[in-house]
């Protein structure tokens, strides 16, 4: 499978996924389902929810697959769960009770285990999906990229349990926040940022005397940044709590990475090159280097344009090295070339990924799936 991106898809392409969408009244909707042959119909409904593209079925290209690195029906489970005790804090004089905690928590061990369990790297595929109803999914998209780094910086299974409760519910706040205000499509006035920047000790109120101090303090902090320009406090480096840091750079590459009313949604390494821009200024420089191990720059299926000028699409990446992954060239006639293995094939050391490929002048997406 190849991911195409809207601007490139045409009549005739045959979906390899599904593609699901998410809004406001009910969990989520299957717009178009793998196997689906595209028209102009179904084309114009995928530009209409803003998706960035499709995975497009391709005979050169089948032995290429991946699975999101947590199971749908775990995801699912788990955002319902979310959405339900967000609401409950709206409704129930914005303060959560201790049973809703537990519940919380029992979310977060599955997901630990899960994620134990499985080696897969989070984000090797790009979601099909737009995020109507951004909050929830935000929330666990932020807990998934959070206990994977933790558990790359070693940490305990106390402390990834505490870590992900602080994901979970780090932006629990935001229920306070009038939903002008949240869902404001245009740039906040200074006003209403002040507004909006409340959410961090919001959520302090909302969840004292229910959860640790770690946990509390980790949330709070989610939006400091290291030189001391975040918010609410201003706090600088060492002062800032550890849980804080690891939520402030999953926080940020997640709402990059994904579909938003009022902004385009970025390439994964687009994030990952402003996360290891902001290293040591806004971030911190170890987590960055643990978060990176467990994310990839360039997802499955991508087209890429090499240093060479040559594009290909990323077959397989490596967890150790993953700005580095196993290419498939595409020559200038668009018919499918070897595999280019770039962190392993010595004589290929000097050939770097310089970007995303889909514009590429010499690329006719026709030809490539004819081949
Ligand atoms: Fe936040």
């Amino acid at each position: 499978m190849l991911f195409v991106t809207i601007k490139h898809l045409k009549p005739g392409m045959i979906l390899a996924k599904d593609i699901i969408i998410y809004n406001n009244n009910q969990y989520s909707r299957l717009l178009l389902s793998k196997g689906q042959s595209l028209n102009d119909t179904y084309i114009n409904k995928i530009i209409y929810h803003e998706i960035t593209g499709a995975y497009i079925e391709n005979d050169a290209f089948n032995d290429i697959n991946a699975e999101p690195a947590i199971n749908k029906v775990l995801e699912s489970k788990s955002i319902t769960k979310i959405k339900e005790i967000y609401s409950r804090a709206k409704d129930g004089g914005k303060k959560l009770n201790s049973v809703a905690v537990k519940e919380i928590e029992s979310v977060v061990d599955e997901l630990v285990i899960e994620i134990l369990n499985n080696k897969e790297l989070t984000n090797n595929l790009i979601e099909l999906k737009n995020y109507d109803d951004y909050t929830y999914q935000h929330c666990f998209n932020v807990a998934v990229l959070s206990i994977s780094t933790g558990i790359s910086l070693g940490l305990n299974g106390y402390m990834l349990h505490d870590l992900g409760i602080a994901a979970l519910l780090h932006d629990i706040g935001k229920m306070s926040i009038p939903l002008e205000i949240l869902n404001k499509p245009d740039k906040l006035s200074d006003e209403e940022f002040e507004i909006m920047k409340s959410h961090t000790v919001n959520a302090v109120t909302m969840l004292k005397h229910v959860v640790s101090n770690d946990i509390l303090r980790g949330i709070e902090s989610h939006h400091e940044k290291l030189n001391g320009s975040g918010y609410p406090y201003g706090r600088k480096g060492s002062n800032i709590p550890l849980y804080g840091k690891i939520l402030a750079v999953c926080d940020v590459y997640d709402a990059l990475t994904s579909d938003r009313v009022y902004r385009k949604t970025c390439f994964p390494n687009e994030v990952i090159e402003y996360l290891m821009g902001c290293a040591d200024t806004n971030f911190d420089y170890e987590i960055i280097q643990e978060f990176l191990k467990k994310v990839v720059a360039y997802p499955i299926g991508t087209f890429v344009k090499l240093s060479n000028d040559k594009v290909a699409v990323v077959v397989k990446s490596y967890p150790e090295n993953t700005m580095r992954p196993v290419v498939r060239i595409i020559n200038p006639d668009n018919t499918v070339g070897e595999d280019w293995d770039l962190l392993y094939d010595l004589n290929l050391i000097n050939i770097t990924i310089v970007g995303m490929g889909y514009d590429s002048e010499t690329i006719d997406y026709n030809k490539i799936l004819s081949s």
